[in-house]
């Protein structure tokens, strides 16, 4: 975490707990009910309130006064209000953020021993909107019956299917997730699945939900949340397709919470009335959330960094943006290199947090003329100084959909500016995947190669050890060895 002192800047701004007037004794003291309780209503309350994703309220004095220390150490380290995009050149909506002076003036008033003030200057609590934020959805779904998670243990993975039984398609416009245990669910995914496949695996197996998703019951994504993520529509009447008979799958991220409880998910779908008329897309760097960049992360590497560039072959619109990782992600980025060669940042995360897997959307359309180079980079950080990193000490870890594998990309969301252009961005964006695709085959057949030349079967076979020895005891446990045929069978 990085630490600023900015009390300091208090002085700066000559605020202070004892501001001297004209005459040496009238001070003004900052207290809770004026000063204090508008920044924490409107920067804090919205999570921390009850029934929300903060594990205590911060409503009045009392919440606050007893955390004072703990709170001004938070927002010092800009820790609280959670937000960690960054774009010097592009606003985001939503943006959470206390500006240097709120934290002076907070700092002052823990520092001059929390005054409580006039009762009746307190402000009232801000309206939350309760229930659906969006208004009435046009459809309501949620999970079947409810998974039990357990105290304590791991954090798990789960993948959920819920019917839909369309007998026609449909354009959604907006997903509104609630999910009912705010205090196990970190995000949740949605995808969804036109081939049964997903409902065969759920029948399958006796829990609610499924384990591990193969790519094939994937049909199409339709975006997620995240703890404080706020549903919103698409811009411009933008919508997602949702083919007839798809039944929608929410993958599902549990953090166990101290307690046992039991998740059901609750779902509200809004729709368009008529089919949009403009498509949008998305460009993932590096596509397929690393899959195919060869992430392969050594034990106390806190570096590790993957590149990719797409040049844009039409002119685009971007309105959204977003970037994934697991525990060991530390920074992303994606740049907008124009044809003139100005440089723009579209995102910066320098302090990535696996908690928050916020998808951005920008205050306006962010305009990138045909030829702009788009940069994406993921950095990991495997050492020890990662204190979110699972192992320790440090292993080795590799590309794979569980929690303590990894992946790493940034998406950039838009639509062609010019309408009719949309099938070549998306053919472009298609061969550029493929591309990686080939670029990976190609590498792994000339790892095989080289090591089976230097006749080195115990390099192999170290290697794919290394990989698949999820408990680091050297050896491939029956289930090691079962996950590594798998995977190398592909
Ligand atoms: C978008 C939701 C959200 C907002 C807004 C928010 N918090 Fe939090 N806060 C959380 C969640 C969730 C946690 C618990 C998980 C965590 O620590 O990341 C938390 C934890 C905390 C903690 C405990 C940290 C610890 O290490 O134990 C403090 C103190 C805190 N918040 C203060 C604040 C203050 C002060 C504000 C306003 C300036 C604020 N929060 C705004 C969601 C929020």
């Amino acid at each position: 975490m990085k630490f600023k002192n900015i009390r300091y800047l208090a002085l700066v701004f000559g605020i202070g707990a004892s501001v001297q007037g004209e005459g040496a004794s009238t001070k003004q003291t900052i207290t809770f009910s004026e000063h204090i309780a508008p920044i924490v209503f409107e920067n804090c309350t919205s999570c921390h309130r009850p029934n929300e994703a903060a594990p205590f309220s911060l409503m009045n004095y009392r919440d606050v006064q007893k955390r004072g220390e703990l709170i001004i150490t938070v927002i010092e380290d800009q820790y609280m209000p959670p937000w960690h995009a960054r774009s010097k050149d592009y606003e985001f909506q939503g943006h959470r953020g206390l500006s240097e002076k709120e934290i002076a003036l907070i700092g002052e008033w823990v520092d001059s021993g929390m005054a409580e003030g006039d009762l009746s200057k307190v402000p009232a609590l801000p309206k939350f909107t309760e229930g659906w934020q969006l208004g009435v959805p046009d459809l309501v779904i949620s999970m079947k019956d409810g998974y039990p998670l357990y105290a304590e243990g791991p954090d798990i993975y789960r993948n959920f299917v819920i019917p839909l039984d369309l007998d026609e398609d449909r354009w959604i416009q907006a997903i509104e997730f609630r999910p009912g245990k705010r205090s196990i669910v970190h995000h949740s995914l949605f995808y969804y699945d036109t081939t049964g496949e997903a409902r065969k695996r759920d029948a399958e197996d006796p829990v609610p939900g499924f384990k591990r998703m193969a790519s094939a019951e994937k049909s199409g994504s339709i975006g997620g949340w995240a703890v404080g993520g706020i549903p919103r529509k698409l811009p411009d009447g933008l919508a997602y397709h949702l083919p007839k008979g798809s039944d929608i799958i929410l993958s599902t991220h549990f953090h166990p919470s101290g307690k046992e409880e039991t998740e059901l998910s609750i779902v509200g779908l809004y729709f368009s009335k008529e089919p949009p008329k403009q498509r949008f897309t998305g460009i993932q760097l590096p596509p397929a959330f690393g899959a195919l960049a060869g992430v392969n992360i050594p034990a106390g590497e806190s570096n590790y960094t993957k590149k990719d560039s797409f040049v844009l072959p039409v002119d685009v619109k971007a309105f959204g943006i977003s970037s994934h990782a697991h525990y060991l992600g530390k920074r992303m980025k994606m740049t907008a290199t124009l044809p003139d060669g100005e440089l723009k940042e579209l995102l910066t995360i320098d302090d990535w947090d696996f908690s928050w897997q916020e998808q951005y959307r920008y205050e306006d359309y962010v305009f990138l003329p045909a030829g702009t180079r788009l940069d994406g980079e993921v950095v990991w950080d495997n050492s020890e100084d990662n204190i979110n990193n699972p192992n320790t000490p440090p292993k080795r870890v590799a590309w794979g959909r569980e929690s303590d594998d990894e992946m790493g990309s940034v998406t950039l969301q838009m639509v062609a500016a010019n309408p009719s252009e949309f099938g070549r961005l998306r053919k472009e964006i298609r061969n550029h995947t493929a591309e990686a695709s080939r670029k990976a085959r190609a590498a792994r057949f000339s790892r095989g190669r080289q090591a089976g030349q230097e006749g080195n079967r115990g390099e192999i076979l170290k290697r794919i050890v290394d990989r698949f020895d999820k408990d680091g005891d050297g050896i491939l446990s029956t289930a090691e060895r079962e996950t590594a045929r798998k995977a190398l069978d592909r």
